[in-house]
């Protein structure tokens, strides 16, 4: 066995808390949610859970607005719980990693709303971005820049007339990272979850904080959103760099394998690279695997350059399809059965390769999108700021279903079904609607069904526990003929091999796999001549 850091090739599960197990009753689910069901995620064969935001917060982000970084929303427990989810979850071998969110606070932080409270030039007001409107009277924003979410980056406040800076809602005031206090606040925050023992942090916008200090107009030369190009005036500029040197000298004091895994939506993996240096963050996903088509060459350029850029400052690539910000894979590749096909050899293309990978929860349930929810159910801001043209995220953060035939599917706790079975208490709808088909995806129904998506997942993660996780990857030549260019062959060291047909028809395993190979796992039933279908993965092993 390696003696490498874990999160070189962890598999960490990603736990949306909202939507994971509720375990009063209340439609939300919680901290104790969370832990009643670590064993799901341990038996599963996940190496750490990334729980996402849990800190008391107004929701008006899904908890991406942060009014107290020290604490647990009364919604989703308390501290006390999560020390006993943490510790839980030590027990059964699983890391803990939680959401840090720097780049803005909630409006209803104390700070912001002292913020407001202070005139113009205090001290309370530097730490966020306040600047004077543009035109007669100050009546504009003071640039043209756009949020994230739609609309503009700028609210006016109503007692002195003044506007703040939010890329994100105007419930997340953007806070000013040339201000010493804001450093010294965070690499605080940071010691206080590492006193509590996390064993890392996925940090929310990695690649915003820094703001070209002119504030100069985008006047339309750059995206609000998606990968940053060079020379952005508030996406990847290089100041964000000083950021991540002084937290990994933070973590780095902790003598224990602290994790950074960053979400920065930046240019190319060259880009990304940087943020990955030996004094920086340890990790970041991979958002160039997730956002490549279903396509063997896309997928095979992306693949290289991801590992070659990164094997430049010794970072393990990262490899994730599904997160709480994106359509479930299923339905990105086309939804229905194909969707299916193709995200069950996905996710054997994903755990083959060198490097760790993420799970966002449902996916090895197969979950797709759910596209149909009622307008009256969605909370995610994109689909309030854009007037619903953007029907946002919230079809891929629907509660899970665990068991039973009706929802809530056991989502809420066993006593509890829908319309409250104890008296007094009420068991209330999971806060958005599941879908009724999703009965025939229950954990329950899928653990027992050696077919199912579950089992898969199951199955390659316990196989891939046993792969040479340093051993590099080196491509094969595909067989000839026809469907040839659509096949994705790698070898990771001599005992192990992954062949993927991302076309339609049927094709030979390429000759390098060898007659002797054996078969450990397919996403998908093989034909009797060993050929491989249409939209399926297999690993092979054994061979010489
Ligand atoms: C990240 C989160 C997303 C959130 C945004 C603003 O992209 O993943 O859910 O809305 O940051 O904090």
């Amino acid at each position: 066995m390696s003696d490498a850091p874990w999160w070189r090739r962890a598999v960490i599960y990603q736990v949306y808390v909202r939507s994971f197990a509720d375990s009063d009753g209340d439609g939300i689910g919680d901290l104790p949610g969370v832990r009643s069901r670590l064993g799901y995620i341990a038996d599963l064969g996940g190496d750490a859970i990334w729980l996402n935001p849990f800190y008391p917060s107004p929701q008006a982000d899904g908890g991406y607005d942060v009014a107290d970084y020290r604490g647990v929303d009364p919604m989703f427990g308390s501290l006390a719980d999560f020390d006993a989810l943490t510790d839980d979850a030590h027990r059964l071998g699983l890391r803990v990693i939680v959401d840090l969110v720097p780049n803005h606070t909630s409006s209803e932080h104390p700070w912001f709303r002292a913020a407001l409270a202070a005139p113009p030039g205090s001290a309370e007001r530097a730490r966020y971005i306040f600047r004077d409107g543009l035109g007669p009277g100050g009546d504009l924003p003071p640039n043209d820049w756009q949020s994230v979410f739609g609309g503009p980056a700028w609210t006016r406040v109503t007692v002195d007339g003044r506007w703040y800076l939010h890329l994100f809602a105007p419930e997340q005031p953007d806070l000013d990272w040339t201000n010493d206090e804001v450093g010294d606040e965070f690499e605080s925050i940071l010691r206080f979850w590492l006193d509590r023992g996390v064993d890392g942090f996925r940090i929310d916008v990695a690649h915003g904080l820094a703001k070209d200090p002119a504030l100069p107009d985008i006047a339309g030369g750059h995206p609000t959103s998606g990968p940053a190009p060079a020379g952005h005036p508030h996406w990847d500029r290089d100041d964000v760099h000083e950021v991540y040197r002084r937290w990994r000298r933070v973590a780095d004091s902790y003598g224990r394998d602290v994790a950074f895994v960053g979400e920065a939506w930046v240019d190319s993996p060259v880009q990304l690279a940087r943020y990955l240096r030996p004094d920086e963050l340890h990790t970041a996903f991979n958002f160039d695997f997730l956002l490549a088509p279903w396509d063997a060459a896309r997928l095979r350029s992306v693949i290289d350059a991801s590992i070659e850029a990164l094997a430049g400052e010794g970072a393990p690539p990262t490899w994730v399809l599904s997160n709480h910000d994106v359509v479930r894979h299923v339905t990105r590749y086309g939804g229905g059965d194909i969707g299916l096909r193709r995200a069950r050899a996905a996710a054997l293309l994903m755990l083959a390769l060198p490097g760790s990978a993420y799970v966002y929860q449902g996916e090895e349930l197969g979950l797709p999108q759910v596209t149909d929810l009622p307008d009256e159910a969605l909370q995610d801001p994109t689909f309030l700021r854009t007037g619903g043209a953007d029907r946002g995220r919230d079809g891929c953060r629907v509660p899970l279903p665990w068991s039973g035939d009706a929802p809530p599917f056991g989502f809420g706790p066993p006593d509890l079904g829908v319309g409250g079975a104890v008296p007094g208490v009420g068991g209330a709808d999971p806060w958005l609607p599941q879908p009724a088909g999703w009965a025939g995806l229950t954990a329950e129904r899928q653990a027992s069904d050696p077919r199912s998506m579950l089992s898969l997942y199951r199955q390659a993660l316990r196989l891939r526990k046993a792969l040479p996780g340093d051993s590099p990857l080196a491509w094969m030549a595909a067989s000839s003929g026809p469907g040839g260019d659509a096949v994705l062959a790698f070898r990771r060291g001599p005992g192990f091999a992954c062949v993927v047909n991302l076309g339609d028809e049927p094709v030979d395993p390429p000759a390098d796999v060898g007659p002797d190979a054996r078969v450990l796992l397919a996403s998908g039933p093989l034909g009797d001549d060993g050929r491989i279908p249409g939209s399926t993965a297999v690993w092979y092993g054994g061979e010489g």
